[in-house]
């Protein structure tokens, strides 16, 4: 009963729309009407206001990170085992995808799944975060850092952690990113996709 009511409270933590909360506090047009429409930490960068991006992305992150926090360490208390956590791994990062503060239509995840990790293991979030900003600084592209961090995120936890409940959430969560990345890699194959700080975005 309780590991029920942790995975609501993680799916409406994570309904929480930190691009919307931050762009009205600032002053800044809605991130769903320019650049890629994405109500994200890149997409808000492009408005040009560095510090509404910032506290997008560690806004995102921190919800995901804090519902695995809850979980793992109040969880027990009310009998939430590793199963109910694993689930309010997805419920938090689902809630970014399909938030129900702003009409199920939410971002693509990164950020959220990079709290998650760090909430699961701050090694695998460190890992997950290196190979994100490596990627990045050597590319410029956002999303191909995301991508490429989403399908070695569960081969790093297989590797350390072996093949559980939390691996087969982070296969689903990679799975949404991934698919939410779909106009991206479109982008990204046809040379179209904008790098990190360039105010232009095509589709
Ligand atoms: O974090 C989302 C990023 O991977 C892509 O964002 O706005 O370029 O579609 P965007």
């Amino acid at each position: 009963m309780y590991t029920v009511l942790f995975v609501i409270a993680a799916y409406l933590l994570g309904s929480i729309p930190f691009a919307l909360v931050f762009s009205r506090l600032f002053g800044l047009a809605d991130p769903r009407t320019y650049g890629s429409g994405n109500p994200g930490a890149t997409n808000v960068l492009r408005s040009g206001n560095k510090l509404a991006a910032l506290l997008t992305l560690l806004g995102d992150a921190a919800k995901g990170w804090l519902a695995v926090w809850l979980a793992s360490y109040l969880g027990p208390q009310f009998q939430v085992g590793e199963t109910g956590t694993a689930c309010v791994c997805i419920a938090v990062f689902l809630g970014h995808l399909f938030p129900v503060f702003a009409r199920f239509k939410g971002g693509k995840g990164v950020a959220t799944a990079l709290g998650v990790l760090l909430g699961i293991s701050p090694l695998l979030g460190a890992l997950v975060l290196v190979t994100w900003v490596g990627v990045a600084i050597l590319t410029r592209y956002s999303s191909l850092s995301a991508l490429i961090s989403a399908v070695l995120a569960p081969i790093y936890y297989g590797l350390f952690y072996g093949f559980n409940l939390y691996f087969a959430a982070i296969v689903v969560m990679s799975a949404f990113l991934i698919s939410r990345h779909r106009q991206n890699i479109g982008n990204l194959l046809s040379g179209k996709e904008s790098k990190i700080g360039s105010k232009k975005k095509t589709g």
